[in-house]
């Protein structure tokens, strides 16, 4: 089976109900994104952050993955699938995908602010101030946040410079090092993107474009790679 590589972002997840991020003027649900996305922001105020992520956590229980992610699932009987999503929500592992490297962390797991290697599902939606890793610290959401390392981003390139085939969705390539990830696919390498609003980097490279929302758009390429 030849390998396929899916490197999706906010939306994807967009036709399930969840905000993208630069669509709404710099704003992320109404917070400024340094305030409840940084190391500095968790320092200025736990509580906020805490409060702000078991509010994304609430939203995802109940939000359903969308035909989009589905094909991309589906795919998974042609191909070698690996999505690598910089979303935190759990929609594709939702829709049936195996293989999901979360770039930029997961709603549903927490981790030691002292010791980043210890990592914990979240059951539920509420992580709480008190709520400690085994060694006894606070536990924070499991999020890399605005200025902090990437540790998946070498699994990531590996995986985008293996794939024969590239399909990238739902992402304004604007958040680095992510967005590096599409130069690492080999020049051979057919690259597809799916955004209603194609981002600047589209008009620069060597790629096929579908300017469609996730689901249409995934539609129409299911069609093309499948015949
Ligand atoms: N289907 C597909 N794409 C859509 C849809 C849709 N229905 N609606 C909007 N889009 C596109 C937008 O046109 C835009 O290009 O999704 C993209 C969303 O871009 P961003 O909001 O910038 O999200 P993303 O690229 O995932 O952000 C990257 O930034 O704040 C950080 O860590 C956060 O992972 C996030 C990273």
């Amino acid at each position: 089976m030849k390998n396929l590589v899916i490197l999706s972002g906010a939306g994807i997840s967009a036709e399930s109900g969840i905000r993208t991020f630069r669509d709404a003027g710099g704003l992320w649900e109404g917070h400024d994104v340094m305030e409840v996305a940084s190391p500095a922001g968790w320092l200025k105020n736990q509580e906020l952050v805490l409060d702000f992520y078991n509010q994304r956590r609430k939203q995802a229980l109940s939000a359903e993955p969308n035909l989009g992610h589905q094909i991309i699932a589906d795919l998974e009987a042609h191909f070698e699938v690996t999505v690598v999503t910089q979303n935190v929500d759990n929609l594709h592992e939702k829709a049936g995908s195996s293989h999901v490297i979360h770039l930029h962390g997961e709603l549903f797991k927490s981790r030691s602010i002292c010791h980043p290697e210890l990592i914990y599902d979240v059951d539920g939606w509420e992580l709480k101030t008190g709520d400690l890793c085994e060694k006894g610290f606070q536990l924070r959401p499991n999020i890399v946040w605005f200025g902090e390392d990437v540790p998946l981003m070498d699994a990531a390139m590996k995986e985008v410079k293996n794939t024969d085939i590239l399909i990238v969705i739902g992402t304004s390539l604007q958040v680095y090092p992510a967005a590096s990830l599409i130069h690492y696919a080999r020049d051979d390498v057919p690259k597809y993107i799916i955004d209603p609003n194609m981002p600047t980097i589209a008009k620069q490279t060597d790629l096929h474009l579908i300017e469609k929302g996730g689901s249409e758009g995934m539609k129409e390429l299911e069609e093309l790679l499948l015949g």
